[in-house]
């Protein structure tokens, strides 16, 4: 590995998910980490909300690292919605991975190795770079004809000038390319990056403010750049080490990081980046962010997997650990032992624990709302009535997932707003749990590998499934 490759990364924009959690934009909380009980799409669950807010200012204030947070209560009390608010909250700056913990058996790689990668991806490296880049007022963009009617032109000249100096900079094909994307035009205050040719529009010259034919409402506007056109200019941006890993790892690496077709990265590779990275904080180039690491479903990890995650909590460069679970008491996968949400005693020793608890009507009621909002459904008020009375007598996801299903009922009898009759429709169609174990227990013996046994007792059976 010769040099370390970031300029590849700078330009990486983060894909973000939508979907059942999309209707989240934060915790909810005020400037004294009190939760508002309805803000940021968030509803009820204020300790849990006010808990974990406080985890993130201590997280934000780099207190903390290396220490593990537990979100513990039953199906759909809003665990994963909770981690998905403290992503959203922590920001841009602070790197934050999400899996479950199931998938890392299901990666053509081993268990550590898919949880070595997660912990990577939540480890930050702020990075300090000084670039040469060329600043200052267009006079004039000139391209010359092309020799072809109708072909691309190849050469051209551009005029800048600063408060002191002008200058005349020959244009080549890709130049004439960028400044065409960018509009740029006579007036316009722009930055040319040296190394990679990108052009930057920082905006209108305070000169032309008169030129009303060449701005538009948002038009922003500068003063003319003073001093030399050419400048060094100090730059910072944030990678994961993840980031670095897959880049340095493989001849295709960048494209890596969008198929998400890492393969295993070597430890080499690893030792090398850890000790470059090391120099730099050294020199003072570069600073660790640890991030946050949320694992969801955690009980489906194995005793190795656990182990790992103690001895990784340890290490120094460490980002904070969240995880979720729905278990109590049951065995630690890998092992015969059970144990308080299936979790060895020696991880959840470190755990802070943050309970959340069911949703009462009103707020699955506003859930509802919120999520009728988010997906552009139009319901009436009979019709929320109906769809809150099924998310308390089932669950509150349930509930949920009849939105989409009721607006297509609607939509295929030609109506405007979801009336009773279109979630009853959906409702019909599409079981709940309790629903859908007692259809079981009526037909289980048309089923394969159905072990509950028949006769006497049917009934405490289906309940304790459902319970
Ligand atoms: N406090 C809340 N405010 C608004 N929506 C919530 C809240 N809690 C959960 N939800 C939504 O309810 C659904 C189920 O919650 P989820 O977080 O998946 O539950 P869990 O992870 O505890 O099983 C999700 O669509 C989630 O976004
Ligand atoms: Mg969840």
């Amino acid at each position: 590995m010769a040099e370390i490759k970031l300029s590849e990364i700078r330009d990486l924009t983060r894909i973000e998910r939508i979907g059942a959690h999309s209707h989240i934009r934060g915790l909810g909380l005020d400037s004294s980490l009190e939760a508002r009980s309805v803000s940021e799409g968030m509803v009820g669950q204020t300790q849990a909300r006010k808990s974990a807010g406080i985890i993130l200012q201590m997280i934000k204030e780099g207190k903390i690292a290396g220490r593990a947070v537990l979100l513990a209560g039953q199906p759909g009390t809003g665990k994963t919605a909770i981690a998905m608010g403290m992503a959203k909250s922590l920001g841009d700056s602070t790197p934050f991975a999400s899996i479950s913990a199931s998938e890392i058996f299901s990666l053509e790689m081993s268990k550590t190795e898919a949880l070595m990668q997660a912990f990577r991806k939540a480890i930050g490296v702020r990075i300090k770079e000084e670039t040469e880049i060329i600043e200052g007022e267009v006079i004039e963009v000139s391209i010359d004809r092309p020799a072809v009617a109708g072909a691309a032109s190849k050469s051209g000249k551009l005029t800048l000038k600063t408060t002191e100096m002008e200058t005349v900079y020959d244009l080549g094909v890709k130049m004439i390319e960028a400044l065409g994307k960018e509009k740029v035009q006579s007036g316009d205050v722009i930055a040319i990056d040296k190394a990679s040719g990108k052009i930057t529009k920082l905006g209108r010259s305070f000169a032309r403010s008169r030129d009303y034919d060449a701005m538009g409402p948002q038009t922003k506007f500068v003063q003319c750049p003073d001093g030399e056109l050419q400048k060094r200019k100090e730059v910072v941006h944030i990678v994961t080490l993840h980031e670095i890993d897959v880049i340095n790892s493989r001849t295709q690496g960048f494209l890596a990081l969008f198929t998400g077709d890492t393969g295993e990265i070597r430890a080499e590779v690893r030792e090398q980046i850890d000790t470059k990275v090391a120099e730099w904080r050294e020199e003072g180039k570069a600073e660790i962010i640890p991030g946050v690491l949320f694992i969801d479903e955690v009980h489906m990890l194995d005793i190795e997997c656990f182990s790992f995650l103690n001895r990784a909590l340890e290490n120094e460069m460490a980002p904070i650990l969240v995880i979720a679970t729905n278990r109590g008491i049951t065995t630690i996968r890998g092992t015969n032992y059970k144990s308080p949400h299936g979790i060895p005693i020696d991880l959840l020793d470190r755990l802070l624990i943050i309970t959340t608890q069911p949703f009462s009507e009103d707020e699955i009621r506003k859930i509802l709302d919120i999520r009728c909002q988010e997906e552009g459904v139009d319901m009436s008020e009979e019709a929320k009535v109906l769809l809150t009375k099924i998310g308390v007598e089932t669950t509150l996801r349930y509930a949920i997932n009849l939105i989409s299903g009721s607006a297509l009922a609607c939509h295929k009898r030609k109506g405007k707003i979801v009336e009773m009759e279109d979630i009853s429709r959906v409702y019909q169609l599409f079981l709940d749990v309790k629903r859908s174990t007692q259809y079981l227990m009526e037909y289980q013996s048309q089923y394969m590998f159905s072990e509950v046994p028949m006769g006497e007792g049917d009934e405490d059976e289906a309940n304790a499934m459902v319970s």
